[in-house]
């Protein structure tokens, strides 16, 4: 036998129920953007590896030790996109999208890539559907991204808690970060390897650390609000205000630093416990714009992990009844069933027309298998009478019906 090819570690097939789950999530995602106004922008794959390097930091683990990076035939250093927002600043840029000088809301979803360890709920190729806001620095839109995220949390009745901090600019940050880094200098020696070479590199990173030495010596370190500038607590105060407004519930968790450096003023993320993990996250990235090469433009949004959400729904909608059409006879009575089926599905009912061949039992048996609510068969008799057994095989009731009929009892169910 000749060898089977597997999918690669961290990629994964999604199949029957976890497909569907996977769509049901994004579908209820996408509705709820463009009930917010949001419009879609559809970004490739493949960008310039300097792009991610530049926005989310070059001693980030993403950038450091993450990223899926390669040099095409024509000799350019690109990477798989380890993320979104990144992409909709280049195309921000790219295309101008800043010069009618009013601010942008825009969504995307797709394929993102990290070469992280796989677990449960943490892949290599995993898929995200984020939006971001673009050229506003008004915490009503730091709310409604907040908002959005509780609403998508409960629209797939998932519970998760949001927890929010602010980050501060570029005034206030560094002292922040001195203060933290003396106090963490203090403690080296109790650190974890990863934590003292983050020491030196991306010190904020350790408040983050899930090793249980460095929580403990994280509880103790200086707290990002005590250092906030006038600009920034007003900011902070009035996302805060507006939540409380519309009744988001919310926790203040001020060790909370993301992990990704171009952050500024509001971050949140939106945690499962049952999967101990992170299902949401975003926040505000004030300097990104600028940084990238475009004209200062304050930003901010959030990005959502399909598969982790998909993960915890744990009821999907229901789908249409199924109806098995089965074609009884020779060829006039196939075309007759082929006829029959299109009718059907242009009045909105899901339909199989059986392909199989053989005995009537076969036929029901078949039914059975791909979970077929109904049957009609169309055999000789039917097309004389003009009428066709409708059976249930839930409640194995059977009757003879006229098409419009047939129509009229599957469309309302
Ligand atoms: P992030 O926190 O890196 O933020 O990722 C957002 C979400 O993507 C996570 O909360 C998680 O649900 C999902 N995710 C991340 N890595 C994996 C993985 N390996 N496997 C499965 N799911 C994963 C960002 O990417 C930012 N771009 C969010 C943002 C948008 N901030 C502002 N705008």
């Amino acid at each position: 036998m000749a060898e089977k090819i597997k999918t690669v570690r961290g990629f994964r097939d999604l199949l029957g129920e976890e497909a569907k789950k996977y769509r049901f999530v994004v579908d209820t995602i996408r509705k709820i953007l463009q009930r917010y106004n949001f419009e879609e922008i559809i970004l490739p794959t493949v960008e310039y590896t300097k792009l991610f390097t530049r926005s989310i930091g070059e001693a980030t683990d993403i950038v450091e030790k993450e990223m899926f990076t390669f040099t095409d035939k024509g000799g350019r250093d690109v990477a798989l996109r380890p993320e979104g927002t990144a992409g909709v600043v280049r195309a921000y840029i790219e295309n101008k999208l800043y010069s009618d000088g009013i601010y942008k809301k825009l969504y995307y979803e797709g394929s993102m890539f990290r070469h992280e360890r796989p677990q449960k709920g943490r892949y290599r190729e995993f898929h995200q559907i984020g939006a971001e806001i673009l050229g506003t620095t008004n915490p009503l839109a730091d709310t409604e991204v907040i908002k959005i995220s509780e609403e998508i949390l409960k629209t797939l009745k998932i519970p998760a808690r949001i927890e929010i901090n602010s980050l501060g600019c570029k005034k206030c940050r560094p002292a922040y970060r001195k203060a933290v880094l003396e106090y963490l200098i203090s403690h080296k020696g109790e650190l974890c390897e990863d934590c003292q070479r983050r020491l030196e590199r991306n010190p904020l990173r350790i408040l983050d650390c899930k090793v249980e030495g460095c929580k403990l010596i994280a509880s103790q370190a200086p707290k990002i609000t005590d250092y906030l500038c006038d600009e920034c607590k007003t900011h902070y105060g009035s996302v805060k205000k507006y939540l409380n407004a519309l009744g988001v519930a919310y926790t203040e968790n001020p060790r909370l630093v993301r992990g990704l450096d171009y952050y500024s003023k509001t971050v949140f993320e939106c945690v499962s416990e049952e999967l101990d993990k992170t299902v949401i996250a975003g926040g505000r990235y004030d300097y990104l714009v600028e940084e990238l090469g475009g004209p200062p433009t304050p930003a901010l949004g959030f990005a959502a992990g399909i598969e982790r959400l998909a993960l915890l729904v744990k009821e999907l909608p229901k789908e249409k009844p199924l109806v098995l059409v089965i074609p009884f006879g020779g060829e006039k009575e196939k075309i007759h069933a082929l006829r029959l089926a299109q009718t059907l599905r242009k009045n909105g009912i899901r339909v199989e027309l059986s392909y199989r061949e053989g005995k009537i039992r076969k036929q029901f048996e078949f039914a059975n298998k791909i979970g077929a609510y109904f049957t009609v068969v169309v055999g000789e008799n039917e097309l004389k009478e003009g009428k066709y057994p409708l059976k249930n095989l839930l409640t194995r009731e059977e009757r003879k019906l006229t098409l419009d009929e047939i129509i009229e009892t599957l469309r309302n169910l």
